[in-house]
């Protein structure tokens, strides 16, 4: 297995909460009268989703979703897999899915579709980090924190092989 140790910092804790404040702002703005369920996609959305929620003004419910997608640990198959449903009935629910990162896109076309088919009020995604790269799932994203290239990148939930999801910055991967 390829050994790897961090890189440059990318973005560093206080971008990342300037950021975080940003989306914040909008979205207590845009839901403003309405009640948000954030719907986090575990595990790498739990450290954005406790900062964002922290900084949102409008009433905010929470629950959690997990799949994964077969295939190596680099690259994905595909198909994806719910191993975690919601606990949460989402019928006439504003709710609003949280993400750390978004590459492929395919995790999120699968679970858009999913929640869909559920009969929410409102779906929107929010996500920390959209990667780009070729050939991505056609995605509206209307909250978005950052762009990036396609690179490999740690911390802030992120993880390499489980590690380095507390990093309280985003860091790249040097092998
Ligand atoms: C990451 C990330 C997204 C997904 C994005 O999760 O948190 O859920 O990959 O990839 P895609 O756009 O190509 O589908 P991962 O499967 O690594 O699980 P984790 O959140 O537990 O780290």
């Amino acid at each position: 297995m390829a050994r790897f140790e961090l890189g440059e910092t990318l973005f560093t804790t206080d971008e990342i909460a300037v950021r975080v404040r940003d989306l914040a702002r909008q979205i207590s703005r845009d839901y403003e009268g309405e009640e948000i369920l954030m719907v986090g996609i575990l595990k790498g959305a739990f450290v954005f989703l406790a900062d964002l929620a922290r900084c949102i003004t409008a009433p905010v419910r929470f629950d959690f979703i997990s799949c994964s997608s077969y295939g190596s640990s680099t690259k994905t198959s595909g198909v994806v897999r719910l191993q975690k449903d919601l606990d949460t009935d989402i019928a006439d629910r504003h709710v609003l899915v949280v993400e750390d990162i978004i590459d492929t896109g395919l995790t999120l076309s699968y679970l858009l579709k999913n929640l869909e088919a559920r009969g929410p009020a409102s779906l929107e995604i929010c996500s920390l980090l959209n990667k780009q790269v070729p050939g991505k799932a056609d995605l509206e994203i209307r909250y978005e924190g950052f762009s990036i290239s396609d690179v490999s990148i740690v911390g802030y939930g992120l993880d390499y092989d489980e590690s380095y999801r507390n990093l309280p910055y985003i860091a790249a991967l040097k092998k």
